[in-house]
């Protein structure tokens, strides 16, 4: 693991039986029902500030909401989820990081053997995460941050996805970029989230999401302008009658010097 601020790479203290990642540049982030904690929601900004708002306030019943919206629509949860995992990569004992892994809906889904880590923003959706990893018996490193930033070193991970929050992200380039950055090179990576169809028609009309989805600057928009050029097999799928998209490309095996950030290796 490393610092998302300055790269620096982390170890873990305990003082006062409370454990923490420190940098030897003094840097200092807790551990907290072990998730460490490297952001501060109320230092948040722009988007990212608004959705970690939503998910703090559904994330207790999130994975209720998710069950309602499969059942009114017709949709079978397990041919949702994998119309876009079907992309992912995964060998026994690979290394399998979700960005914005939420409540870890998707983990039910993988193959077991491999280890999984898990990012999100919100501590709610990741508290809710714990309790399904206890009631499913599986088992994942899960930290609270920031998709834009990211707490591991360059090439860390066989497999880095993510599903269903960079539509609304500060920084789509740059959460790219870290997904890219961290996932070992040859491997291929997945984005999937929502189109405009499925937000216009079903979040900016239900209650509780209404207000977080109306009276957009922008129309969501699949981010395949966003994928570097050196990207390989670039791939851009429409599911679910237009309503979902899943954009995968494969990270050269050869290095790939202008990727990697400033920060240095953790
Ligand atoms: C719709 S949920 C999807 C959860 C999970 N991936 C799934 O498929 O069930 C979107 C998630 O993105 C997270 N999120 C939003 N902005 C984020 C950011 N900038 N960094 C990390 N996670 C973020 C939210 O907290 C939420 O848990």
């Amino acid at each position: 693991m490393r610092s998302p601020y300055t790269g620096d790479s982390l170890h873990v203290v305990s003082e006062d039986g409370h454990e923490a990642l420190v940098s030897q540049a003094g840097e200092r982030f807790p551990v907290r029902n072990g998730i460490p904690v490297f952001l501060d929601p109320e230092k948040l900004t722009g988007s990212n500030r608004k959705y970690n708002r939503l998910y703090e306030s559904i994330g207790g019943f999130y994975d209720d909401i998710q069950r309602v919206a499969c059942a009114f629509r017709g949709i079978n949860p397990d041919q949702y989820l994998l119309s876009y995992l079907r992309f992912l990569e995964i060998n026994p004992g690979d290394s399998v990081l979700e960005t914005s892994v939420g409540t870890g809906l998707n983990y039910k889904y993988l193959p077991r053997g491999a280890r999984l880590f898990g990012l999100d923003l919100s501590a709610e959706m990741l508290t809710n995460c714990q309790a399904n990893l206890r009631r499913w018996e599986m088992d994942a490193d899960l930290f609270l941050g920031n998709a834009e930033d990211l707490p591991f070193a360059n090439d860390s991970f066989d497999v880095v996805f993510h599903v269903g929050g960079i539509n609304f992200f500060n920084d789509r380039a740059k959460a790219i970029r870290e997904m890219i950055r961290v996932a070992k090179p040859g491997s291929r990576i997945l984005i999937a989230d929502e189109t405009e169809k499925h937000v216009k028609s079903t979040y900016e009309r239900i209650p509780i999401t209404s207000g977080y989805f109306k009276n957009r600057q922008e129309a969501v928009t699949a981010p395949i302008d966003l994928v570097p050029p050196e990207m390989q097999e670039t791939h851009l799928e429409m599911l679910r009658d237009g309503r979902f998209y899943a954009l995968t490309f494969r990270k050269p095996s050869s290095a790939m010097p202008n990727l990697t950030n400033s920060h240095t290796l953790g």
